[in-house]
């Protein structure tokens, strides 16, 4: 049970052995200001209201009920009836250094865990991944770690799109290539120019076009060449990604890719499902389900294309039987999507003709976590000088030359080799902490010289802290890793710094639940803050520091590195012992 919850539960006793009625809440919060508590229990006034009497009145029957002995030292009502509560610094640091002995650091795993499946980064194969995929990415594999974490089963989903007509064209290109004598993965080296030749082709060379629509059919209808040469092509391409994933640390691997190919089989059926029950129809020749839910402003029904007329299915119909697959195969009690704002529509469609036709049942929860764009710096979507979309193989390599410039400058005792493993981490962190503390329903600035700053709300700021924690153990000559000693807290930066820390369970669960990762940046942003003012005032190897004093410092720092180590990894970023 993390802080607040044990002060709603106690709260809540309180509350009822005054008789106040049960529906009303403790509503306990974390105080804005240590003057008044480190949390409060803001409930009496509601109380107070429904049962027609004094808020502060109210505030003093639950304080007269109110048994936190051992966990407070202090109690008040202040102001219209607030309960200001004063945690005691010795419980505090008794709940500090348990949950330092914990491998989850104290956080509370789930008493009922669930399976979610995740869906995201799914970037199409015929191109190769560019910045327009990091958002996804990055987002979606933070929540992976976290609810995995939390003790989730989480089961991920990348929806690679490895079918449609443009494969067609691909493979006559890659045909073409391969009769010249080429090797596929040579011809395939760079996928973007790849591309660009086979459009090329396809839009000039009559012949060229025609044949890559009979490639269409054949790849449809199941030709063991055309299949052969298709497969190969998608291999490479998921190679590309896969090396992108790797440089990026991202956790999605070979076993977590499952293309919008392998629901082709199951397409007829849904269709046919989708009729039976009525919820499609057939309109000129097409098939279509007119969702009534979704109608617009004038009372017409949304449109949603299942099958064309020409036979072929759609995207749609592709993430029905998606979700068909991940709820009654993989059993999933949560499916969560992480992709851009653009798809709301296509996303609220699909779900309402899942939960009309009881794909999913109404105890499934699928939900869209949408995000907003990557801006450049003249507030248009993030492009390369020339307009282009930026290749994420250029950005990656981008971020590790500038990293290396701004830690070159912040420490110049380092090796080369140490400068470029430290740079590779800073880089890569510093692109996924922009993208990750931004509220990610917002579009968002990316500015390289914000993101690699060591001041602020970012990765290098929080890396830094780390490392220099474990500077400060060198400095002592301690093994961090073996040391372990009781806390006492005297100071008042001491006891914020060492809330704050305990804190980190809230905000874990709180981020599992919502999908908004920015809560977590904050969190460890404001953690790092406190520790700085810490060290600043609470001196910990000065001379005339007393020992005692100094140890239980350096535990409170340990415990601090470790949930900024934590934090960090669910986030998907690295921190070294020194940079
Ligand atoms: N491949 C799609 C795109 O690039 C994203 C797929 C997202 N996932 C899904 N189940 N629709 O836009």
């Amino acid at each position: 049970m993390n802080i607040r919850e044990l002060l709603n539960e106690r709260v809540r006793c309180a509350m009822s052995d005054a008789g106040i009625p049960p529906d009303l809440t403790p509503n306990v919060t974390v105080s804005k200001n240590s003057d008044f508590g480190d949390y409060q229990a803001n409930g009496a006034m509601a109380a107070a209201k429904s049962m027609k009497s004094k808020p502060r009145d109210v505030a003093k029957l639950i304080v007269d009920n109110l048994d936190l002995s051992g966990v407070a030292e202090k109690l008040e009502i202040a102001g219209p009836g607030f309960i200001n509560i004063h945690l005691d610094p010795q419980w505090l640091a008794k709940q500090l250094y348990r949950a330092s002995k914990d491998s989850k650091l104290g956080i509370n795993t789930k008493a009922t865990p669930l399976t979610v499946v995740i869906d995201y980064s799914a970037p199409n194969l015929a191109k190769e991944m560019h910045v327009g995929h990091l958002r996804s990415t990055i987002i979606g594999d933070a929540m992976a770690r976290v609810l995995h974490f939390l003790g989730d089963t989480v089961i991920k989903q990348n929806h690679v799109g490895d079918w449609g007509t443009q494969f067609g064209m691909l493979i006559c290109e890659l045909e073409n290539n391969m009769s010249e004598g080429q090797q596929v993965d040579l011809a395939l080296k760079d996928l973007e120019t790849f591309y660009q030749q086979a459009k090329k082709h396809f839009d000039e060379d009559e012949q060229f076009a025609k044949k890559s629509r009979e490639y269409v059919v054949k790849l449809q209808s199941g030709d063991p060449g055309i299949l052969k040469l298709w497969q190969h092509f998608k291999e490479v391409s998921l190679r590309h990604s896969h090396e992108l994933y790797l440089k990026l640390n991202v956790s999605l691997s070979e076993k977590d890719v499952r293309g919008e190919s392998a629901y082709n089989d199951q397409l007829g059926d849904i269709v046919t499902l989708l009729l039976d029950n009525g919820i499609a129809v057939e309109d000129r020749g097409a098939k279509v389900a007119f969702l009534e839910e979704l109608a617009d402003k004038n009372g017409d029904p949304s449109p949603v294309i299942i099958q064309k007329k020409d036979g072929g299915y759609l995207y749609a119909t592709t993430d029905l039987a998606a979700i068909n697959f991940r709820v009654n195969q993989l059993k999933a009690d949560r499916v969560l999507y992480f992709i851009d704002a653009r798809q709301s529509l296509h996303m609220q469609q699909v779900f309402t003709i899942a939960k009309k036709a009881n794909i999913a049942d109404q105890w499934v929860s699928l939900e869209h976590h949408a995000f907003g764009t990557m801006l450049g710096e003249d507030g248009k979507p993030f492009k390369t000088r020339s307009g282009g979309t930026v290749k994420l193989i250029d950005l990656i390599e981008e971020a590790k030359v500038r990293a290396e410039e701004v830690v070159r400058q912040k420490n110049t005792q380092l090796s080369d080799d140490e400068i470029q493993t430290i740079a590779e981490k800073v880089g890569i962190g510093a692109i996924k902490y922009a993208d990750l503390s931004k509220t990610r329903t917002n579009d968002y600035i990316f500015n390289w010289n914000n993101m690699l700053s060591f001041e602020g709300n970012t990765a290098p700021y929080l890396q830094y802290a780390y490392a220099r924690i474990c500077s400060i153990f060198r400095k002592a000559e301690i093994n961090i890793d073996n040391f372990s000693y009781n806390l006492t807290i005297s100071q008042p930066q001491e006891k914020a710094l060492v809330i704050k820390t305990l804190q980190f369970s809230e905000v874990v669960n709180q981020v599992s639940a919502d999908a908004f990762p920015h809560i977590l940046c904050n969190y460890l942003y404001d953690l790092t803050s406190l520790f700085m003012s810490f060290y600043e005032s609470c001196p910990i190897l000065k001379e005339g520091v007393i020992e005692a004093e100094k140890d239980s410092r350096l535990q409170i720092s340990k415990i601090v590195a470790q949930t900024l180590k934590q934090g960090l990894y669910l986030l998907g970023i690295d921190v070294m012992e020194k940079m």
